[in-house]
């Protein structure tokens, strides 16, 4: 879990918003979702350098609750694609000892998807080199709406003391429960804003925004975020030493 030392260079857990797929598909005059497929592949290079960096967590945004807006095409092609994405991925994951999770509710995805997202989990949880979470469907008000209700429902039930409740209590209640708060956010595309990602475990996280499009967010970028990450003094509202 998450080291405690405020100030450590190395983040445990980055989060990334995986943004300016579109708009790099755009640029090449080419559909936007030949950008979703380029920007999916990003993702394996990036695993990779969090194993070579030492860094334990990483979660990426793939798809957000307010996503559905989009055209009905681009909707089925991306689910289309997470469908392709793990079961091309499975075997790679697995090997190089990625444990992957999934943030979000599920349940409006289609079941097939739903099926493909239990067996990922089940094929690598005992993985630990890296724990990859792949948000999908995920909207952090959405996150906590859910758990409210849930917790609402386990006090009505008489399993939870509503008296006890606690931020503690909550966050057990999250999809991301059995995972530290991420350390640094990364958004690409130059778009500085949340989206609705992660809002409750980034209170204290540290951002980074960069103006490279996701598909082009390479190796040596992520690098360079990190060590720009490990000059950083995360205070956590205390005064410095
Ligand atoms: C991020 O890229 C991927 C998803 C939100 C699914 P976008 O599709 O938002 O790309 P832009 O922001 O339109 O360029
Ligand atoms: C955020 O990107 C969601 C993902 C990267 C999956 P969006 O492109 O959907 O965010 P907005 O609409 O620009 O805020
Ligand atoms: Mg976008």
């Amino acid at each position: 879990m998450a080291k405690d030392s405020p100030d450590q260079d190395t983040p445990d857990h980055v989060a990334i918003i995986m943004d300016g797929n579109g708009r790099w598909a755009q640029g090449r005059g080419r559909p936007r979702l030949f950008g979703h497929h380029a920007g999916a592949r990003r993702v394996k290079e990036i695993v990779r350098a969090c194993k070579d960096l030492d860094i334990e967590y990483l979660t990426v945004y793939a798809f957000s609750t307010e996503n559905w807006k989009r055209t009905q095409s681009e909707v089925a092609g991306l689910m289309t694609l997470f469908r392709q994405y793990i079961k091309r991925e499975a075997k790679a994951l697995l090997d190089e000892g990625v444990c992957v999770r999934f943030i979000g509710d599920r349940l409006r995805l289609d079941k097939k998807l739903q099926g493909l997202m239990d067996e990922l989990e089940e094929l690598t949880k005992d993985n630990t080199v890296v724990n990859l979470t792949i948000a999908i469907n995920y909207g952090g008000r959405d996150e906590v709406a859910r758990a409210t209700h849930q917790l609402a429902l386990d006090v009505a039930a008489g399993k939870l003391d509503a008296t006890t409740v606690n931020e503690d209590t909550l966050s057990s209640y999250l999809d991301t429960h059995v995972l530290p708060d991420p350390d640094l956010v990364i958004r690409t595309s130059g778009e500085a804003r949340i989206s609705n990602f992660l809002l409750w475990q980034s209170a204290y996280s540290e951002y980074e925004f960069v103006d490279t499009l996701w598909p082009d967010f390479s190796r040596d970028e992520f690098c360079k975020v990190i060590a720009k990450y490990g000059a950083r003094n995360r205070r956590f509202g205390a005064v410095p030493a």
